[in-house]
């Protein structure tokens, strides 16, 4: 693409490990960037060469009128997100300046594993039992009445945290005690929002786990890459390890999955811009686990390189501005990504093994995101991830060994903390 002229507001909460990402592929297409971020000092110091308009993120209505107070509103020709937590004010701005997006209710919809539930009923597809109980509500009483296993999971979380599998009564009681108290944390919830106050408990789905990016024009689904996710994720936590990708899923299953992914789409309302999806599929169908209007999280779309070495982020900002998906496919080289695993809670020291595990054949880089001596806090209560190792190889099979034979060169030195009595 030649370098244009076009400006893209960028939203991008605290906390995104998404924005530099986004940064160098408009940078490489040369297209302008305006961040509008509830963290705008520290990006302003970051990314000096940006315009960065400081907005609330929970007051989104505020967002708006601030934006089109400081912006020449004609010079932005597309809105993005680059986050979850971002979703709601980029939708409202993009509708106040007629761009096209995702409408707020739509995202809604998406982030509330619940309302997600019932949209997915609504469309026929299928969806296992559910049902929603008040976190001030005694799990003895609710113990027994329930069918086994269940998962119980917060309403609007992401990243598997809060998410716990219970096989008996005893279990649940501990589970719902344990997510009860994670949702009481003071950073965890506007006091305002609802749902917070409420969790989900799903019959337990078995089967095998994929996870889909894809990007929406008029409601029709383009399928950019389905990764496997070879380890099992059968709790009692569902800490996320590899992906890989291409999936070994059949292809009938995969025209399927997109089929099926479009009328939950229609269902939920999402029409435009990438989508991040999980599911599980057994002899029962393909149960959606998720829908999120947004690219992968962490630092995952590294995996993922498209012809002529373009990246997601790319691709993304390319669509926003009006270009075409189609005829876009990824790179033939099976590629993959490890999430690697939080081992313990503590205080993380030092990091061994990083050159090893980056001289392994296959892998094409090793990323330690976590600062040292801040404390990691493993699932279900954690939320961050220790980092990501990626490697590329002419299989899935070798990817999958070469992600594990680095990991097994990593060790990290953690130094247990002591609760405060
Ligand atoms: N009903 C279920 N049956 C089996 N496994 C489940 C079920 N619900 C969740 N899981 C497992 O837990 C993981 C996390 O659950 P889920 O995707 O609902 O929450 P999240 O990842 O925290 O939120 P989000 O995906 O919306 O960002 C899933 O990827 C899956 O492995
Ligand atoms: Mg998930």
């Amino acid at each position: 693409m030649p370098k244009s002229s076009k400006r893209i507001l960028l939203f991008a909460p605290k906390h995104t490990y998404r924005l530099h990402d986004f940064l160098q592929a408009a940078r490489k297409l040369g297209i302008g960037v305006v961040l509008a971020s509830d963290r705008c000092k520290v990006l302003a110091e970051m990314y000096p060469q940006e315009n960065v308009i400081a907005v609330s993120f929970t007051h989104p209505d505020r967002a708006v009128a601030k934006i089109q107070e400081q912006l020449e509103v004609r010079s932005i020709h597309a809105v993005l997100a680059a986050d979850d937590a971002a979703a709601i004010p980029a939708a409202k701005v993009a509708r106040a300046l007629n761009l096209p997006f995702n409408h707020p209710a739509a995202i809604r919809k998406s982030r509330n594993k619940f309302m997600f539930r019932h949209a997915m009923v609504k469309a026929g597809l299928p969806s296992p039992g559910f049902r929603l109980a008040g976190i001030e509500l005694e799990p003895e009483s609710l113990a027994t009445g329930m069918r086994y296993p269940c998962v119980l999971k917060p309403l609007m979380l992401s990243g598997s945290q809060g998410v716990i599998r219970a096989d008996h009564p005893a279990e649940f009681i501990a589970a719902f005690r344990r997510i009860r108290h994670l949702l009481q944390q003071p950073e965890m919830a506007h006091p305002c929002n609802r749902a917070f106050r409420y969790l989900l408990i799903e019959d337990y789905i078995p089967g095998q786990e994929y996870a889909i990016e894809a990007i929406l024009t008029r409601g029709r689904v383009h399928l950019l890459a389905i990764f496997d996710k070879p380890e099992p994720l059968e709790g009692p936590f569902f800490e996320e390890t590899i992906y890989v990708t291409p999936s070994r899923l059949p292809a009938d299953r995969q025209r399927r999955l997109k089929t099926e992914l479009e009328s939950a789409c229609r269902v939920l309302g999402l029409h435009h811009g990438p989508i991040h999806a999980e599911a599980r599929i057994n002899a029962n169908g393909i149960f959606l686990l998720e829908i999120a209007p947004r690219t992968i999280g962490g630092l995952c779309s590294r995996a993922l390189r498209f012809a002529s070495g373009m990246s997601l982020e790319e691709l993304v900002l390319r669509h926003a501005l009006g270009d075409s998906p189609a005829n876009l496919s990824l790179q033939r080289q099976a590629s993959g990504v490890m999430m690697i695993p939080i081992p313990k809670k503590g205080v993380l020291k030092q990091v061994h093994g990083v050159e090893q595990a980056r001289a392994v054949p296959g892998i094409v880089d090793v990323q330690i995101t976590f600062p040292l001596n801040h404390e990691l806090i493993p699932l279900p209560e954690g939320s961050s991830y220790l980092g990501f190792l990626f490697a590329r190889a002419e299989t899935p099979e070798a990817v999958v060994a070469a992600l594990s034979s680095a990991h097994a060169y990593l060790q990290f030195d953690i130094l247990p903390t002591l609760a405060v009595v």
